[in-house]
């Protein structure tokens, strides 16, 4: 686990070398066995300083989380962490000097680690990565960050660093002091040992004495500013959603004004109420476990070699195709981009090309690089070009006609294993694949917009799609560094028919005459990026209204009302006021100044007298998504709990403190869940009525 070696001047190496883990990683086990070496050398007159290193690629990555889905007890996580807080401040005031040597990643736990040396140094490695990401999974660096961070950067500094939780380069870690030199890889180890050689008296900062926090204290007038505000502008980000952003303050404002050891006591009793917090298990289970799953392809049909894409071919050449064939070409695979005329296959390359120019302008690309990766893009109007083809993608308008003479004309260019897939928003793939000459080879691949940002790729199912076109269509997503979600066919398949409840609700509720700007705020407060009123303007209400008179056509009889239906109409038809991009919707969106709600609409929904409370509005807005997914899952739409979480946390934003849309169920509870469903339908309407069995539904 650890190889310590002790040179011939007297200097300790200790490197981390966890058997079996690609990574170098923090559990009970690995923690009493540092603790062991650590005292070890400090015990050895022989020794005289001590370097920590790592025998792998990566010096630590952190704590390993698989613990924190456990359900442990205060009494075992305390003392672990005590523990912990205890080599730490060994290392600091035995009165040999500690050195960390980091050679790769040093993140969380990892990165405290090194916090617990009198040095840092870092070997420049532009994939090495440093930082406290620990608020990402919703807790806080609770191996002394909160406490030697402050007390290392000053108050402000250390509170950003703490509440962003950014990982840096290590040249940015440099710039910030996270760590003190960098060198070359190869002299990282004789540079650590030549440190801890000439510094045999280091002591850390606060060990001095008359010790003071760089830029002020806690009481200091610097410190009683900046907390009001740091409070407030935790409150603004997370709206009480995420408990870490308040235990992060509190560890902060509490530990810093005593000394270091009380200091790290009170942030062990905050971690380990953050590790139990339901919001912390579910940000965890789904945020790292389940999409980590899912990157990985947990769902692949057994049994069917893995596919490689050399060649696609991407038919229309719009905003979509662009983005398709840039992701595409971005990593290696050849594509065709087609489109009626050649003009516009060129206007569609230029097109993706446009986010590559900006990586370069960035710097995060090199011009050559970026024109081989364009080379891969070949912009035709002829299906000849398809020849050869792995996988095909339509990206043409959303019209059956079309899509279906799109589908005729290539398939008749492809060989008999080639995939064809379509991009569609809103048409059933049961439905386009009867156009199809081979349906089993007929699948949905649903991108987001805009292509190049969205991490998450929704895969349909068709009634007749087979196993090998699922696994081809994943291979892929998986080629192109996506996260995919595999759901069977249906009306908006998963991601937009659960995403189109929490717009229609909001609109719902301007119906009913509750003021816009709590609406909207309900929105934002319950996590979303955006209200729903400002959605749909960004959407477009005329596609909105589009999509559902679609629906009411195909589906006759069996379409099923919402109340919101008639007030896209009236937007749309009678007051022209389609959405953003005609600069009106439910917003003014004024060409040289902020958006803002428009001012007539309280004279089309006159304020109902008796406001609903934000809370009510945003388990409404809450709710009704769960609600659907619920429906999902009993018509087999999605099959797995974790598809639906996963889906709508990358798919449209659904808040990750809730752990998903399937998961907020389960962090209500399925009692309470139900019941407030019940409570809503019979104020509001059958749409609120829960499917029965929720609670197996949800699990
Ligand atoms: P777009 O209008 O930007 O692009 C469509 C392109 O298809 C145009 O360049 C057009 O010239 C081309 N085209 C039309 N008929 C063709 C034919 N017979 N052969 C070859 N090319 C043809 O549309 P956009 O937004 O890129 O959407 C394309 C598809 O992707 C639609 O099915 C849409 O529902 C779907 N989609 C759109 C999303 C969005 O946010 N815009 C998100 C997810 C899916």
């Amino acid at each position: 686990m650890f190889e310590t070696s002790i040179d011939a001047d007297g200097i300790a190496v200790i490197k981390w070398n966890i058997p079996d883990r690609p990574v170098n990683v923090m559990n009970e086990t690995t923690m009493a066995g540092f603790r062991d070496e650590v005292e070890k050398a400090i015990a050895d007159d022989a020794v005289k300083g001590v370097v920590i290193a790592s025998a792998k690629d990566d010096f630590i990555a952190g704590a390993d989380i698989d613990g924190f889905l456990e359900d442990l007890s205060v009494e075992a996580l305390l003392p672990q962490f005590l523990m912990f807080d205890k080599i730490g401040r060994a290392m600091e005031t035995c009165g040999k000097p500690f050195v960390a040597a980091i050679n790769g990643h040093a993140l969380g736990g990892g990165y405290e680690t090194a916090l617990c040396c009198h040095y840092r140094i870092a070997a420049d490695n532009p994939k090495a990565r440093i930082g406290l990401p620990e608020i990402g999974l919703g807790v806080l660096p609770g191996g002394g960050g909160t406490q030697r961070i402050p007390r290392m950067l000053g108050l402000q500094a250390g509170l950003k660093m703490l509440l962003d939780g950014r990982k840096h380069t290590v040249a940015q870690a440099a710039k910030m002091g996270l760590v003190d030199e960098v060198v070359s890889p190869e002299d990282l180890l004789d540079v650590a040992k030549r440190w801890a050689l000439d510094h045999p008296d280091a002591t850390q900062p606060w060990d001095r004495k008359g010790f003071r926090i760089p830029g002020g204290d806690v009481q200091s007038p610097t410190g009683m500013q900046l907390f009001p505000a740091a409070n407030a502008m935790g409150r603004e980000r997370s709206f009480g959603n995420y408990p870490a952003v308040q235990a992060i303050l509190s560890c902060v404002y509490e530990g810093c004004q005593r000394h270091i050891d009380v200091g790290l006591r009170v942030e062990s009793k905050y971690l380990v109420n953050m590790i139990r917090h339901p919001v912390t298990k579910a940000m965890v289970r789904t945020g790292f476990f389940e999409m980590a799953k899912a990157r990985k392809l947990k769902g692949r049909p057994e049994g069917i070699p893995k596919a490689k894409i050399g060649k696609l071919g991407i038919l229309g050449a719009g905003m979509m195709g662009a983005g398709i064939a840039s992701v595409s070409a971005g990593r290696g695979i050849d594509c065709v981009l087609m489109d009626v005329d050649r003009a516009a296959a060129e206007a569609g390359k230029a097109r993706a090309a446009a986010p590559l120019e900006k990586r370069v302008k960035q710097g995060r690309m090199g011009e050559a690089h970026m024109a081989a990766l364009l080379d891969r893009i070949a912009p035709t109007d002829h299906y000849a070009a398809l020849d050869g083809s792995d996988l095909v993608i339509e990206a043409v308008f959303e019209d059956r006609a079309i899509k279906a003479e799109v589908t005729k004309a290539a398939e008749a260019r492809l060989a008999s294993d080639a995939v064809f897939a379509s991009n569609t928003s809103t048409l059933p793939i049961t439905g386009l694949a009867r156009t199809s000459a081979r349906p089993a080879n007929f699948i949905g691949i649903h991108f987001f917009s805009p292509v190049e940002k969205m991490p998450l790729v929704e895969i349909i199912r068709g009634a007749g799609t087979g196993d090998a076109a699922v696994a081809l269509a994943l291979d892929y997503v998986q080629a192109i560094g996506k996260t995919p979600i595999v759901v069977n066919d249906g009306r908006g398949f998963f991601t937009s028919r659960v995403f189109a409840t929490y717009v229609m609700e909001g609109v719902a509720l301007l119906k009913e005459g509750v003021a816009p700007a709590l609406i909207e705020n309900a929105g934002r407060i319950a996590g979303f990026p955006v209200g729903p009123l400002e959605v749909v303007d960004n959407t477009s209400l005329g596609l909105s209204l589009a999509i559902r008179r679609q629906w009411k056509k195909d589906l006759g009889d069996a379409y099923v009302g919402h109340p919101a239906d008639d007030v896209f109409e009236l937007f749309v038809e009678t007051l022209d006021r389609p959405g953003r991009k005609a600069g009106r919707g439910f917003y003014d969106w004024p060409a040289d100044g902020p958006k803002r709600l428009w001012p007539e609409l309280g004279r089309h929904f006159p304020r109902a007298a008796g406001q609903p409370d934000v809370e009510d509005v945003k388990q409404r807005l809450l709710h009704i998504q769960s609600v659907e997914a619920l429906r999902c899952r009993e018509e087999g739409v999605v099959t797995e709990r974790a598809d639906a979480d996963v889906g709508s946390i990358l798919g449209w934003g659904f808040p990750m403190y809730t752990g998903g849309v399937l998961s907020w169920v389960g962090q209500v509870g399925a009692a309470a869940f139900e019941a407030q469903c019940h409570a809503l339908a019979d104020r509001h309407g059958p749409r609120f009525a829960p499917p029965a069995e929720v609670e197996a539904l949800a699990a």
